[in-house]
């Protein structure tokens, strides 16, 4: 694919078969920046564009949602400074970029567990998604301080919480009823995962929702990656046939 007009290749020859929800664990932030002889937070900084170039290249091909991991819970593990700088740059998108989000029909979610950051973050936290929350174009999701352990404790403790007080029979717990109690089960279902910067790991990303999802490893560095790659990931995506258990007869029968 040539790098211009990548939007308009990517809407002439895959446009039946753009992922609905993309995830993405946005790494090799850190390891960009040393290798440019900068320090860590440099490279989470430059980060934030190739975050604004990705949301750009969803809204353009039509994604309806896209679920970033911005944080994880471990990620509070890391040297006092890094996390610091971290949480100034989460204050300072939250500050800057919701105004634009929302002109663009974006609807911004933060999905992990908030009670963890100040309260400035959580304030600006609760003000984006307010202003936010009826926008009906694409739904951008920011895992932070987000881990798919959590996820599913958290869901279980809810439904727990629920059986106690009456409002559920623990006889109805069943995959379906998990499935809603966990962050995004308002939205389409995750299609597409990409990682970035050469690791093949989840590190405790979606993992109720990545049950079906097709999963695209790259080893360019987050700040690095744009429309191109982006499109390079749609492109496998839409070379890849989902079977969800079935045989590819059964597939090709049910398209006719
Ligand atoms: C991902 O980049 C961003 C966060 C985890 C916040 P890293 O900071 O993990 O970058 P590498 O993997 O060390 O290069
Ligand atoms: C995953 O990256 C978390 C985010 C991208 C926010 P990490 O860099 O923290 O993952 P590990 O430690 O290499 O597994
Ligand atoms: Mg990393």
């Amino acid at each position: 694919m040539a790098k211009s007009n990548v939007v308009d290749q990517v809407l002439e020859h895959y446009s039946s078969s753009i992922p609905q929800h993309v995830g993405i664990i946005m790494d090799g932030n850190g390891r960009w920046a040393q290798q440019k002889g900068m320090p860590r937070v440099y490279g989470h900084k430059k980060g934030v564009d190739a975050v604004r170039e990705t949301v750009r290249f969803a809204r353009k091909v039509g994604v309806k949602s896209l679920t970033l991991f911005a944080f994880s819970s471990e990620n509070w593990k890391r040297p006092e400074d890094e996390v610091s700088g971290l949480m100034e740059l989460f204050m300072l998108v939250l500050t800057r970029e919701v105004n634009t989000l929302h002109k663009n029909n974006v609807r911004l979610k933060i999905v992990g567990d908030i009670s963890a950051f100040s309260d400035k973050i959580q304030k600006k936290v609760i003000s984006a998604h307010q202003m936010t929350e009826a926008n009906t174009g694409l739904t951008l999701n920011v895992a932070a301080n987000y881990g798919g352990r959590w996820d599913i404790a958290n869901a279980t403790k809810s439904i727990a919480n629920d059986v106690q007080s009456g409002k559920l029979d623990a006889n109805d717990i069943d995959e379906t009823l998990l499935g809603k109690y966990m962050c995004l089960a308002d939205q389409p279902e995750l299609d597409l995962l990409v990682r970035t910067g050469g690791e093949s790991r989840i590190s405790n990303f979606l993992l109720w929702q990545l049950a079906y999802a097709e999963l695209h490893f790259t080893s360019v560095y987050w700040p690095d990656f744009d429309e191109l790659s982006f499109a390079q990931a749609v492109e496998a995506f839409a070379g890849t046939e989902r079977r969800f258990g079935l045989t590819g007869e059964q597939i090709k029968q049910n398209e006719i």
